[in-house]
């Protein structure tokens, strides 16, 4: 497997990959193994500082920074969830705006994202901690360390551009490798065995559901008719001989699909619902959550959660008296999404899509 990552590096490579994926172009070393320096780039990248001695390797930036600092009003001696850790970048922010944070207890799923953000949090000692699980279980994770209590909780919700750019997560069409697509390698099915072994029937629901993609039923067919279907760019292929490409379109027509997969290999939505809940329980009154999603699916369930949680009543409509009891346990802070500006979406266009909802606990 050739990556254009690991091609040998030349500073007009480089240069080119860095416009490509805009200001999340990281490196490490550049490097000894391959006997060249490069001072110039050197200057506008971070130092990752972990295994990629050698290798081209990309980072996460943290998208609406500062918004998600401003907004979760952070508290002197306060203890923060960072339920999606990635690369850490999130978390750092918290602990450098508030110095007397106490601590942000950093779940990830992804083991291979946490050796990174522990190197980039080593600074803050104990006030950081590494916690490898899922975010909607972050009431047992947090007992586990003696808290029952936060004051505030951040999902940053998907996957990080470490995972869709580095090798070896199956996540991305743009190299061929196997199709894996889990965060965490403990997760019970890979996109693989979703591919080879659902019916025809349940795939093309799935990716019509999770992809919101109109074309999924003869997707599916298609899928079905190439199995077994084992690497990112034999189903990526599939999927352009189903929906062929427009001219001057933009969007690769593989992207539903692979969405709707990894939506599914990694249980995204359930998680979001339960991760949600979970998380206004374990937040002190005034407590607050931020929450950053992605795309369509997951911002409807994060809205409705909310407007659901702050209403005074959910009676259906029509009813001549309340019946329901509901009582609310939230506010809504912000009631049109943040959304970021037109600078960070210029310096790191991945963050062009995210949509920012806060909440405090009542
Ligand atoms: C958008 S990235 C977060 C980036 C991070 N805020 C940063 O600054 O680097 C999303 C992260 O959530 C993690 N993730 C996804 N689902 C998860 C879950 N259910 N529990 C814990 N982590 C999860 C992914 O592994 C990924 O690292």
């Amino acid at each position: 497997m050739v990556y254009k990552e690991f091609l040998p590096i030349k500073s007009d490579v480089v240069a080119k990959m860095s416009r490509r994926i805009g200001a999340t172009v990281v490196s490490a070393t550049i490097t000894n193994a391959l006997g060249l320096t490069e001072p110039r780039l050197m200057e506008n990248m971070v130092h990752a500082g972990h295994e990629s001695e050698g290798a081209f390797r990309v980072i996460h930036l943290p998208v609406l920074r500062a918004e998600v600092v401003e907004h979760l009003m952070l508290e002197e001696d306060g203890v923060y969830v960072d339920g999606t850790t990635g690369d850490g970048g999130h978390s750092q922010a918290i602990l450098q705006a508030q110095p007397s944070v106490k601590t942000v207890l950093g779940i990830d799923c992804d083991a291979r994202s946490m050796a990174a953000s522990r190197s980039l949090l080593a600074e803050f000692g104990q006030r950081f901690v590494s916690i490898h699980g899922n975010y909607a279980d972050m009431s047992e994770l947090a007992a586990d360390r003696g808290i029952t209590e936060v004051n505030g909780v951040l999902l940053d919700l998907g996957f990080s551009s470490r995972q869709v750019e580095n090798p070896g997560y199956g996540l991305s069409f743009q190299a061929d490798e196997p199709l894996d697509m889990r965060y965490d390698l403990n997760g019970d099915v890979t996109a693989a065995e979703i591919v080879n072994t659902y019916s025809e029937r349940d795939l093309g629901q799935l990716i019509r559901r999770f992809g919101e993609e109109s074309r999924g039923m003869s997707i599916a067919k298609a899928v079905v008719k190439g199995r077994p279907v084992n690497t990112t760019a034999q189903l990526a292929s599939i999927v352009h001989e189903v929906l062929g490409r427009r001219p001057g379109q933009k969007v690769n027509p593989a992207t539903k699909t692979f969405q709707a997969l990894r939506i599914a290999v990694n249980q995204e939505l359930s998680n979001v619902e339960r991760g949600l809940s979970v998380a206004i329980s374990l937040l002190v009154s005034g407590g607050r959550m931020a929450v950053i999603s992605y795309h369509s699916l997951e911002d409807r369930i994060v809205k409705l959660f909310f407007k659901h949680e702050a209403a005074t009543c959910v009676c259906p409509a029509g009813l001549p008296l309340c019946v329901c009891g509901q009582i609310p346990r939230i506010n809504i802070v912000n009631r049109r999404v943040i959304k970021p500006s037109n600078e960070e979406v210029k310096s790191n266009p991945r963050s062009r899509s995210a949509r920012l909802r806060v909440i405090q606990k009542i």
